[in-house]
C-alpha cells in the first residue's frame, strides 16, 4: 500500500508491504539507520522513535500503523554537523560508550523533557526503565539528562 507520513518534518510517500515493521521501513527503505534494532521483541528500547510525539518501539509497529503520523528519529535531532544539546550532554557526561542504546534513549529523553522540562530523578529512572544499556551503568545517562534539563531552564 502507499504509505504517507512525515519523518523528521519531511513528507514521505512510499509503497510499503503491509507486514513491514516501522523499524525496517525507517532503516531499510529510508536509510535512517540511526534507529537501532536490538531484541526486536519490545524489550531493549534501542529502536525507540517518536510517533506524534510519543515514544514507541518501532520494532513492534508496522509501518502502515504510522500512516498520517509524524515520526521523529535520532537523525532529526540535529540537522547538519552540529550536535543537539542532548547529544552534547550525553558526550560530556559519558552517557554512552558503544552507543547502541543511545538513539532510543535520546528519543525517550526528548519526549520526557518536552512533557516535564525539569524531571525528577524518579521520572528519569522511570523513563530509563524502558531501555537496556549494557555499557554505562546508567549514571552518566542520568547525569546527562539532569544537566540538559537544568540548562534548558536558563
Ligand atoms: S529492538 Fe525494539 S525494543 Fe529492542
Ligand atoms: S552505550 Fe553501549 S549499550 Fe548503552
Amino acid at each position: 500500500m502507499t504509505l504517507r507520513l512525515t519523518v523528521n518534518g519531511q513528507a514521505v510517500e512510499q509503497e510499503v508491504e503491509v507486514r513491514r515493521t516501522l523499524a525496517d521501513f525507517l532503516r531499510e527503505d529510508l536509510g535512517l539507520t540511526g534507529t537501532h534494532l536490538g531484541c526486536e521483541h519490545g524489550v531493549c528500547g534501542a529502536c525507540t522513535v517518536l510517533l506524534d510525539g510519543e515514544p514507541v518501539r518501532s520494532c513492534l509497529l508496522f509501518a502502515v500503523q504510522a500512516s498520517g503520523a509524524a515520526v521523529e528519529t535520532v537523525e532529526g535531532l540535529a540537522p547538519g554537523e552540529a550536535l543537539h544539546p542532548l547529544q552534547t550532554a550525553f558526550r560530556e557526561h559519558h552517557g554512552l560508550q558503544c552507543g547502541f542504546c543511545t538513539p532510543g534513549i535520546l528519543m525517550s529523553t526528548l519526549a520526557l523533557l518536552r512533557a516535564q522540562p525539569l524531571p525528577s530523578d524518579q521520572q528519569i529512572l522511570e523513563m530509563l526503565g524502558g531501555h537496556l544499556c549494557r555499557c554505562t551503568g546508567y549514571q552518566g545517562i542520568i547525569d546527562a539528562v539532569r544537566a540538559v534539563a537544568r540548562s534548558w531552564q536558563r
